[in-house]
């Protein structure tokens, strides 16, 4: 039985009303299946769930993530490549540790639409390690140079994010094991359309680990369904 990681990504969506109404409805889904968590098919203990949300939302999700009881994580989806100062604008990494256990850094849109490049994208790396985050890594491909010390990698194709098209599960799991091999990392997932549809063909594939939902993530009972399918294919 292998553990799964699902990172759900928000990207700039909701505010605080709608976070709220959110985590309330996920939390119903959590609690409904009958008996319990630990008798459903959903393996709360080989699964970790990490909800990455704006900053602006990060407080507010993490004390009601503690009020309900809910077994996921938080993540944000960026940080400062810097440390405190005169940066404005930017939350740096201590800021976010004080939220947030996780972090992505080098996410595509991040790359295209902000021009990150590989070099800004290691001092964030540095940045978010120093403070004692937990990284997952975005890459297109698995050529792309990968930092050291990221937790997570996240192979994402660029075309597949977003468009409702994903790569082939056979595909995907051919460029996670390069990714694995060459990392020597553990947790190696896939990007780019994923549903509660498609899960189950790329968790069951042997190097893909996880898969990291965008759209999907943002209503909460299509993350539920999403989490248990990807649960029950291990
Ligand atoms: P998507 O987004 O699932 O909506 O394609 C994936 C992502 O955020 O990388």
């Amino acid at each position: 039985m292998k553990q799964i990681f699902i990172a759900g990504n928000w990207k700039s969506n909701k505010g605080i009303a709608e976070a709220k109404e959110w985590l309330q409805q996920f939390n119903v889904k959590c609690q409904t299946r009958p008996p319990a968590r630990q008798v459903s098919n959903l393996k709360w203990d080989q699964t970790t769930v990490v909800l990455c949300v704006p900053f602006t939302l990060l407080y507010l999700m993490k004390q009601e993530i503690i009020r309900l009881q809910i077994p996921i994580k938080l993540g944000a989806q960026d940080l400062s490549p810097y440390g405190a100062g005169a940066f404005t604008g930017e939350v740096n990494a201590t800021q976010a540790k004080e939220l947030t256990e996780w972090v992505i850094v080098g996410h595509s849109e991040r790359r295209s639409l902000f021009g990150e490049s590989d070099e800004l994208l290691a001092k964030k790396v540095d940045q978010a390690k120093s403070a004692g985050l937990r990284i997952i890594y975005c890459v297109p491909d698995d050529k792309t140079i990968v930092p050291q010390h990221v937790d997570v990698i996240a192979y994402e194709p660029v075309w597949a994010i977003g468009t409702g098209k994903t790569d082939t599960p056979d595909n995907a799991n051919r460029v996670c094991e390069t990714i694995k091999r060459k990392t020597n990392l553990s947790a190696v997932i896939y990007g780019g359309s994923i549903t509660s549809d498609n899960v189950n063909s790329f968790i069951s594939m042997p190097f893909i680990d996880g898969v990291l939902p965008g759209g999907a993530s943002l209503d909460p009972e299509k993350f539920y369904t999403l989490i248990l399918k990807a649960s029950s294919a291990t």
